[in-house]
């Protein structure tokens, strides 16, 4: 083992506390994910019963992954490339089960390429709300802002390099001092500001048919797709399979129950989504606007709602606060594996890890950028029927969301639940008998034939 190969042993390198493990990752799971794309989907795929399928997923797929993962970066102490490459040697498996700490930290690279870029919208949005951009405007005028602000390389290269340098300056300050603080700090707002948001959707009128929306089960409403859409979101929100949770659990300290604190991080993150759709939806139906309308359900209604409610300033400017700091703890994360490597293969100090990583990722951000304006007609894989009309954007979440992190959460359940040596599994998991011995069933075959499934559909 050469010199910066160690594992993380230092009490100073690892988190303070079971809670700052537990907002870290927490903060890296909520995101774009719950505030945007959960209500969405769960509008288009029959509401309530879609809500219980996708609560089964995070049970039986998205929760065993997490305890999976962490326990591996726990037990490895390094990056996700230095942990596989450790563990393999020392739990004696095959050498190929190394390309799952590659894939992480390749995958989470290519990932924050882009939510940077769309975490730089909401900064533009914080500023366009609070300035009163969209104050009596028609809904043409609030499409045309969000148009306007994609055909500028300019604007949207300015707003990804100010996310981006807010990303670099949190890790580059370390695990206590950077991440930790930042999530300690921000975490707290984000319930805060949505609890707010809730109160403020009780109000409206639409109350009343938004909860309807998002809990009355209808399974004649339930497709297979839905049930598909549902299991990749699971993996999705939790953010797993992508080495983040490696990278994070490599900082965990030896004596936190790994079961118990997935747990409630699953719980947070849920929490979290359901609170979104009941902050948004009764905007939606008190303004009678369309609920299914994707990207633009958040960029292009919510700002013509706020526009015409009564203390719309104050509470649009409060919601794209709150997307902000979604998206900057879960940007934060995926900077993590990418630095731990650096600074473990590199041998360079974190702060320049977290520069040069980050100015990197800003750099491939750029494609980007470019694909929702000037490579709006460039489609790299044309040529390949699935992929026509595909830019540079869509082919990298392509590649990131529906290939890299469905494939590394397979491949850890089956490292984990297959190639790893039993005899300590029980005591670094933190489950005992029964329960463990149902948990380890879950994993080694229900786990593994979901991600399949979802993996295939994306496929085809
Ligand atoms: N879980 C995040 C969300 O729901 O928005 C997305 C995400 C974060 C994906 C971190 C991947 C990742 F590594």
């Amino acid at each position: 083992m050469n010199q910066t190969d160690k594992p993380h042993q230092q009490a100073s390198t690892l988190w303070s506390s079971r809670m700052a493990f537990i907002l870290a990752a927490a903060g890296s799971a909520v995101g774009l994910g719950n505030i945007w794309k959960f209500p969405y989907i769960t509008g288009e795929n029959g509401g309530g019963a879609f809500v219980l399928v996708y609560l089964a997923c995070i049970a039986l797929i998205g929760i065993p992954v997490l305890i999976a993962e962490t326990m591996i970066g726990r037990r490895g102490g390094r990056s996700p490339i230095g942990t596989m490459r450790h563990l393999t040697a020392s739990e004696g498996t095959s050498r190929g089960w190394r390309a799952i700490g590659w894939n992480g930290v390749i995958a989470s690279f290519l990932v924050l390429s882009f939510y940077s870029v769309i975490g730089g919208w909401s900064l533009v949005y914080i500023g366009k709300t609070a300035f009163g951009a969209f104050t009596g405007v028609d809904a043409d005028a609030v499409g045309g802002q969000f148009g306007a602000l994609l055909a500028s390389p300019v604007q949207l290269l300015i707003w990804h390099s100010v996310f981006m340098a807010i990303v670099i300056f949190i890790v580059g300050r370390g695990i206590r001092g950077g991440l930790e603080k930042a999530v300690k700090l921000l975490m707290p707002i984000l319930f805060v500001l949505l609890i707010v948001m809730v109160i403020y959707a009780m109000t409206t009128a639409g109350f009343s048919e938004g909860v309807n929306f998002l809990f009355s089960p209808d399974f004649s409403k339930l497709t297979t797709a839905g049930v598909l859409t549902a299991l990749g979101h699971a993996a999705f929100t939790l953010s797993i399979g992508i080495g983040v949770l490696m990278a994070y659990g490599s900082y965990l300290p030896p004596n936190v129950n790994i079961a118990q604190t997935a747990i409630s991080i699953a719980i947070l993150d849920v929490a979290v989504a359901l609170l979104a759709g009941l902050a948004i939806f009764p905007l939606v139906f008190a303004n009678a606007l369309e609920p299914g309308s994707g990207p633009g359900l958040i960029f292009v209604t919510l700002p013509l709602a706020f526009g015409q409610m009564p203390g719309g300033i104050f509470f649009g400017t409060l919601f794209f606060a709150l997307l902000l700091v979604a998206a900057v703890t879960s940007a934060i994360s995926m900077l993590e594996p990418v630095v731990e490597w650096l600074e473990e293969h590199k041998g360079a100090n974190r702060f320049k890890s977290a520069l040069f990583g980050g100015l990197a990722i800003w750099f491939i951000g750029i494609g980007t950028v470019l694909s929702f304006n000037i490579w709006d007609d460039v489609h790299p894989l044309s040529f390949i029927a699935a992929f026509e009309g595909q830019t540079v954007f869509d082919l990298l979440d392509f590649l990131v969301s529906n290939l890299m992190m469905p494939l590394g959460g397979l491949a850890i359940a089956l490292f984990a639940g297959w190639a790893m040596q039993r005899a300590r599994l029980p005591e670094d998991i933190g489950l005992q008998g029964a329960v463990y011995d149902g948990f380890m069933f879950v994993l080694r075959y229900v786990t593994p034939a979901g991600i399949a499934v979802v993996f295939l559909y994306n496929l085809i």
